[in-house]
Parts: C-alpha cells; sequence; structure tokens
C-alpha cells in the first residue's frame, strides 16, 4: 500500500491537530512492506550511523538475516529503502518495536509514523497485548500511544524468570539488566497496551 504525504495529512495528522504549515509540499510517496533479504545491506546502512551514537544497537549482519521477518520496510517509490523497524515477540502478550529508523531525508514525512503503525498492527495479529521499546525519541513513540515506564511490574516475576534464560539483547535492555545499562544510557523506557 502506498502512503502519500496528502493522504497521512488530512486523514491522520490532521485528524491528530498537527500544524498544516508543518506538512510542507506533496511531494513524496512511500510503501511499507515486509523485509526482504536483499533488504540487508540497506538496513545496516541505515542503523550504522545512529548505532556509532548510541541510538540504536549495533548487531552482527547474521543477526539482521535471523532476524528478517521481523522487518518492515519502508521503500520509496524510486525503490529506496528509506526506513525500517521490526517488532521482536518477547513472551505471549509482550513484543517490542525496534531498529525503528528512517533515513535522515526523509526524517518529518510521516515514515516513522506508518512504520509504527504497521508493527502496531502485526502485534495485533500476532495475539500481542503490550508493545515496548527503549528509545530516546520519547515525545514520537507518546503520540502513537506508549507510555513511559515506571518500574518493572510490566512483567510478574515467573515471567521475568523466564525472560532472564533469553540471549537477545534487546529482552535484556527490557529487564534492565546491569550488564546492558551502558547500552542504554539516557533511553527511555515506554510501553503501549493496545
Ligand atoms: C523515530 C524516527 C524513526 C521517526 O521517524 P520519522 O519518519 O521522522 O517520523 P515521523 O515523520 O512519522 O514523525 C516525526 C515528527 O514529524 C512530525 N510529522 C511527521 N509527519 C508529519 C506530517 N505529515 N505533517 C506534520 N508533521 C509531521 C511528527 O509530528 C513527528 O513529531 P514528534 O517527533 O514530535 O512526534 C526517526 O526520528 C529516527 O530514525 N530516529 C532515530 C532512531 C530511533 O531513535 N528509533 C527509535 C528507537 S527504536
Amino acid at each position: 500500500m502506498y502512503w502519500d504525504r496528502r493522504f497521512l495529512s488530512l486523514r491522520t495528522w490532521g485528524s491528530r491537530g498537527f500544524s498544516p504549515r508543518k506538512i510542507g509540499a506533496v511531494t513524496s510517496a512511500f510503501s511499507i512492506r515486509p523485509a526482504r533479504t536483499g533488504d540487508v545491506a540497506a538496513i545496516k546502512k541505515l542503523v550504522a550511523p545512529l548505532a556509532e551514537r548510541r541510538i540504536l544497537m549495533a548487531k552482527e549482519t547474521v543477526a539482521y538475516y535471523e532476524s528478517l521477518q521481523e522487518f518492515r520496510i519502508a521503500e520509496s517509490s524510486a525503490g529506496e529503502v528509506i526506513g525500517c523497524g521490526a517488532l521482536h515477540v518477547m513472551w505471549e502478550d509482550l513484543a517490542e518495536v525496534r531498529t525503528l529508523a528512517a533515513d535522515d531525508n526523509w526524517r518529518g514525512k510521516g515514515v516513522g509514523h506508518v512504520l509504527v503503525q504497521q508493527l502496531l498492527e502485526d502485534a495485533r495479529a500476532l495475539g500481542v497485548a503490550r508493545v515496548f521499546c527503549l528509545t530516546f525519541e520519547v515525545d514520537f513513540f507518546k503520540r502513537h500511544g506508549f507510555e513511559v515506564m515506571a518500574d518493572q511490574t510490566a512483567v510478574d516475576p515467573q515471567v521475568y524468570s523466564e525472560l532472564l534464560r533469553s540471549h537477545d539483547e534487546g529482552v535484556a535492555e527490557f529487564l534492565d539488566l546491569a550488564r546492558v545499562k551502558p547500552n542504554t544510557l539516557g533511553n527511555t523506557r515506554m510501553i503501549k497496551i493496545l
């Protein structure tokens, strides 16, 4: 499905009270689709500068291939990968939005918004009830219904101990384990009930 900025402005942003002046000219269109193996290089290119600034977590290339089915890609009408995002299931009712990134040249044009909408839709389809994220983009996620987590009560002690068995770094970040604290400094832990 293609999204154009006019549609976003009239139907989505308009209804949420965004200023039409922020929208600018209708110049661009993009689509959201499941990731393919050929997208891994482009995903890495999107993530690399953000990982360098410790905004996103750097991963080995093999990890992107292994988690490829979790990814959605935003593609411009010219066929360029301009954004990505993934939904990682952690537990029966819990998943994480991760590796959400929009190309610098496409920031503020709704790419992140449509990716998050799609990932939340994916979460609902999978039967997930709550979606976690760890981010510096607090306002962006608040606009999508995420709330800052006050504490660890998002999982009960039994699930917590099961999650401790995971080798996934994102799960460790969710659990706020000491060994990943250097990765998460300054990030905000947020959750959305679907
Ligand atoms: C988070 C991120 C993916 C958002 O991508 P984006 O494509 O710029 O997002 P959007 O364009 O949908 O929204 C960005 C802002 O532009 C505004 N905006 C977007 N489209 C708009 C439109 N059509 N009209 C008016 N305003 C618009 C929104 O109000 C939003 O403001 P907010 O941040 O205060 O909520 C991007 O900033 C990014 O790559 N960040 C680095 C990685 C990161 O932190 N990821 C999150 C952790 S996984």
